[in-house]
């Protein structure tokens, strides 16, 4: 589904990302941990595409097709999911016509007429009652004062409703609370299937106990310095980076 090679990438003239290779399969879930500031945010922002960062080497390969100098539109259309570390407010759009107009766009773009009312009615309720979800959460101004959890119960409410073939997940455990935690690691692995694949990025083991990763990367200072399953997760909570590093002796 994605495949990454040799992949440098970053901004102005720092070098950030140094040569990142990753493959992702379809139904595969991946887990990408590192200290801060190793490049986590900057391979997920490049693979989605922002054009802050220019990426100086290597391919990005999306469903067999290099995606390199796709717009974030295109990748988004393509069926690439991104959710920000930092999101946007939108005063006066509301959390279900934000929505409503992503996937109208999405479906524009291929070639599709919008989707009818009752049909989005409907796919709004099951997805909300999916992520428990409240009413009146729905009819809120995008992301405004929103508090970190409602955020990013948010953003699992666009996944759902969106259905990524690649959800990329950026700390979405930062800020949310034990409930919370388990309501978007649930909707993740409701949304886990044989043909879509998922990329976490996260700080704590302890979201991997909700999603359980099938590999798990580590990223320090823009390279994939180590890859393992779940258990590597774990060893690291135990041992810390540093631990790492002097293995690696860097
Ligand atoms: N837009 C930018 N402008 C300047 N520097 C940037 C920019 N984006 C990233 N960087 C730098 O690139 C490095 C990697 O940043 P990045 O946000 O990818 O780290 P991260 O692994 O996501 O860290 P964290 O765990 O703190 O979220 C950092 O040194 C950061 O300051
Ligand atoms: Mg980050």
């Amino acid at each position: 589904m994605l495949t990454i090679k040799n992949l440098h990438a970053g901004i102005e003239e720092k070098d950030i990302l140094k040569g990142i290779n990753l493959q992702v399969n379809p139904g595969e879930v991946h887990a990408i941990m590192g200290p801060n500031g190793s490049g986590k945010s900057t391979l997920s922002s490049v693979i989605a595409g922002k054009e802050e960062y220019e990426v100086t080497e290597g391919d990005i390969v999306f469903e067999g097709e290099n995606i390199n100098e796709f717009a974030p539109e295109e990748r988004a259309h393509n069926g690439i999911f991104l959710s920000f570390q930092y999101p946007v407010e939108i005063p006066g759009v509301t959390v279900t016509n934000f929505i409503k107009t992503a996937i109208n766009e999405t479906r524009k773009a291929r070639g599709l007429e919008e989707m009818p009312a009752n049909e989005m009615l409907k796919l709004i309720r099951e997805k909300s009652e999916l992520l428990e979800i409240d009413r009146k959460f729905l009819s809120r101004s995008l992301n405004e004062g929103f508090s970190g959890g409602e955020k990013k119960r948010n953003e699992i409410f666009q996944m759902a409703m969106l259905e990524p073939k690649l959800a990329i997940l950026d700390e979405t455990d930062s800020g949310l609370d034990i409930d919370a935690l388990r309501i978007v690691s649930n909707g993740v692995n409701k949304l886990r299937s044989k043909d879509n694949a998922v990329v976490v990025i996260t700080h704590y083991q302890r979201l991997l106990e909700y999603i359980v990763p099938d590999f798990v990367h580590v990223l320090l200072d823009g390279k994939i310095v180590k890859s393992g399953g779940k258990e590597l997760a774990l060893e690291l909570e135990e041992k810390g980076y540093d631990w790492l590093k002097q293995e690696l002796s860097v």
